[in-house]
């Protein structure tokens, strides 16, 4: 990647990872998954390193949250609350590992391995042994004063016991406790309130009440796991001699930790809390695996955002059983028909799920689910869950089996079969396709119009303001405030963002057009190659293939496109408008990597095998997993075996990291 693709992609991640970092921390409401956000960080972070002249202060790398709500008072933490590198893959645990040794210069290392709450991290500072002050985590640096919030929490102790120090911060995690949860939910809808989704969200948002009288009301627990500061007396010398006195001094510290002498007794720990999971009486996410000695700790040290020494490693993602109440028919953007079960509503790890995707009319009838079907529902790395399997249940009657209706649900045109799939045949003149193509056409890979959700979309199209994307530049304040939802500032922030998305690079604008298998991947290589939008319009199919990953399937989509009057009308509207494509800079080059095949093996220092891996992709290689012939290079790192030897009785070159990191750092 050259700096200009590096600086383009650094800013769309800072702003991605903002937006997921307001929606999790201010809005308590996250619509990401967790392992695809970290992998954001990871790619930012790696870029970062690759780039260092591009970290600005404000990047979300260099602080570790998103800033507190405004409506508490802010308080500046007495040391940084660091948030912890989190991993799902117990490979990278080993991984971690690695590091920590070599970073220690050691041949093993203690380990302590502790649950890791699912619920909110607060500082308690005691002065003189009495609680002065509680806050939450906010960016890390400066989180929100609950002091009188955290007083009602029974676990959190007013007064210490024994032997205080003058000063004391202490870390841990307060939470809601399931059967307390369950109670309170079930008092809420009595009252007629909203339950809460999860026992995180109730957690945080009894904490952060301004009137703690209700915080009073609300059942939290709070578990102790670190001491972020002491004066007047000498830091435990171990994290478990540390949890040990945060317990004498009448903290509560869970007692499922364990020591662990080396990584593997810290895997298995991992494995048996996964089985136990749900015998639990409260909701945990993973384990946290910490070097004990502090001396160690002190050794290794911290990044800006977490610390060296610790590392999350979190569990599979949870499959639920539920049942489906019904099965409809969803049209895509390009009219693709996918069956969706309508469940009763499950939590499945901390989000309430009542759909889930059924993909296609054949998946239906493999896994032979019907309306009242008790299922096996899965949330996997992205947000929409799917049906894994049907659970058979003894002398159950069952529905008729699941059929692919004939018209469309949403504008009754006929159904048209491809293959394994069902499409409406009438594009744009079918609302859903409407609806998903203007949804696609603001997204934020696209145009990325700030301020216009699915429902204002939804309210466009029923109302006929926008009867394909260039009527969005069409609209009018005076059509805006009379719609229910929009007052006078809403219209105005929504106007100002679609004129400023009218300058739109050319790589988000083809994407942004929605042809069929343009990706943002896609546009961004014809874009590199082409420059401007005339070229690309003007390409035939042969032009078109000579872009490295163009296939045949994407030519001909592209000059389908743009031959079709329809699309020529889009354009000379959309120009009309004011929408203006902005040229990008062409690259000839092919990839530095172009075609060639790397094998992994042994353990990596400076990437981890998926980031060496992704490296390899976006500089147009491949990574594989076994070495063959056809391999290129092999990337040997210490512990490297069968697979480094098999390259050199075949003949494949074996280069160190060193050796690798230099030759994808040569990028222009
Ligand atoms: S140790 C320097 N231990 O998980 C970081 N954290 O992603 C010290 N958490 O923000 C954190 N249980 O709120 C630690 N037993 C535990 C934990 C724990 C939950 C939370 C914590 C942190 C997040 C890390």
């Amino acid at each position: 990647m050259d700096r200009n693709e590096a600086t383009g992609r650094i800013e769309a991640l800072r702003k991605k990872i903002r937006e997921h970092d307001r929606r999790y921390y201010v809005d308590a409401a996250p619509t990401i998954a967790d392992a695809a956000y970290d992998a954001l960080r990871r790619e930012l972070a790696r870029l970062e390193e690759a780039f260092p002249d591009l970290v600005t202060p404000d990047s979300p790398t260099q602080r570790v949250g998103a800033p507190p709500r405004s409506e508490l008072p802010k308080v500046e933490h007495l040391r940084a609350m660091l948030s912890l590198e989190s991993v799902v893959d117990t490979e990278e645990a080993r991984e971690f590992d690695r590091r920590v040794l070599r970073g220690l210069g050691r041949e093993r290392v203690d380990y302590v391995a502790e649950p890791k709450f699912d619920g909110l991290s607060l500082e308690l500072v005691y002065e003189q042994g009495l609680l002065a002050r509680a806050a939450t985590r906010g960016d890390g640096q400066v989180g929100e004063e609950v002091t009188p919030n955290a007083r009602t929490i029974d676990s959190v102790p007013l007064q210490l016991a024994g032997g205080a120090p003058p000063r004391l911060a202490v870390r841990g995690e307060a939470l809601m406790q399931l059967a307390d949860f369950r109670r309170l939910n079930r008092r809420m809808t009595e009252l007629g309130q909203n339950a809460f989704a999860n026992p995180r969200n109730a957690a945080a948002g009894s904490i952060r009440q301004l009137d703690s009288r209700i915080t009073a009301e609300r059942p939290l627990t709070f578990f102790a796991y670190g001491i972020m500061l002491i004066s007047g007396a000498p830091a435990p010398a171990t994290h478990a001699a540390e949890l040990d006195l945060l317990a004498t001094w009448g903290f509560r510290v869970d007692e499922r930790r364990r020591r662990c002498p080396s990584i593997e007794e810290a895997i298995a720990f991992h494995a048996e809390l996964a089985a136990t999971r749900d015998d639990l009486p409260f909701e945990i996410d993973g384990v946290v695996v910490s070097v004990d000695e502090r001396a160690a700790r002190e050794a290794l040290g911290e990044r800006s955002r977490s610390p060296r020494w610790s590392i999350a490693l979190k569990f599979e993602p949870r499959k639920e059983v539920t049942t489906v109440e019904e099965i409809v028919v969803q049209v895509g953007r390009t009219g693709k028909l996918t069956p969706v079960a309508l469940l009763r509503p499950v939590d499945v790890s901390g989000v309430t799920v009542s759909r889930a995707t059924l993909h296609n009319a054949g998946e239906v009838t493999r896994k032979d689910v019907r309306a009242g079907d008790t299922v096996r529902i899965q949330r996997a790395g992205d947000v929409i869950p799917a049906v894994v399997e049907r659970i058979p249940r003894e002398g159950e009657t069952r529905a008729e089996p699941f059929l692919m209706p004939a018209s469309c649900p949403a504008c009754g045109a006929a159904v048209e079969k491809e293959g394994a799939l069902h499409f409406c045949p009438n594009g744009l003149a079918c609302p859903a396709q409407l609806r998903r193509g203007i949804e696609h056409f603001v997204s934020r890979g696209a145009l990325d119009v700030t301020g216009l959700g699915t429902k204002s979309v939804g309210t466009f199209v029923e109302r006929g303001l926008v009867r394909g994307v260039a009527d969005l530049f069409r609209l009018r304040r005076e059509d805006l405030v009379e719609l229910e939802g929009f007052g006078d500032t809403s219209a105005d922030s929504l106007l100002a963002a679609l004129e400023k998305a009218k300058r739109i690079p050319l790589d988000r604008f083809l994407y942004a057009l929605g042809i069929r298998n343009v990706g943002e991947h896609v546009a961004r290589l014809l874009a590199a190659r082409f420059g401007t939008l005339e070229a690309i319009a003007a390409a035939d199919e042969e032009a078109l293939l000579a872009v490295r990953e163009v296939g045949p399937e994407v030519a001909r989509r592209v000059v389908e496109f743009f031959g079709a009057v329809r699309s020529r009308g889009l354009l000379d509207e959309l120009d009309g408008l004011g929408v203006e494509v902005l040229a990008v800079e062409q690259t000839d080059e092919p990839a530095l990597l172009e075609g060639k095949t790397f094998v992994f093996t042994g353990s990596l220092e400076r990437y981890t095998r998926e980031e060496a891996g992704r490296i390899v992709e976006q500089l147009g290689g491949r990574a594989a997993k076994s070495v063959s012939k056809k391999t290129d290079y092999v990337v040997a790192g210490p512990g490297a075996g069968s697979k480094a030897e098999k390259a050199r009785t075949l003949g494949v070159p074996v280069i160190s990291e060193e050796e690798f990191a230099a030759l994808v750092e040569a990028t222009p």
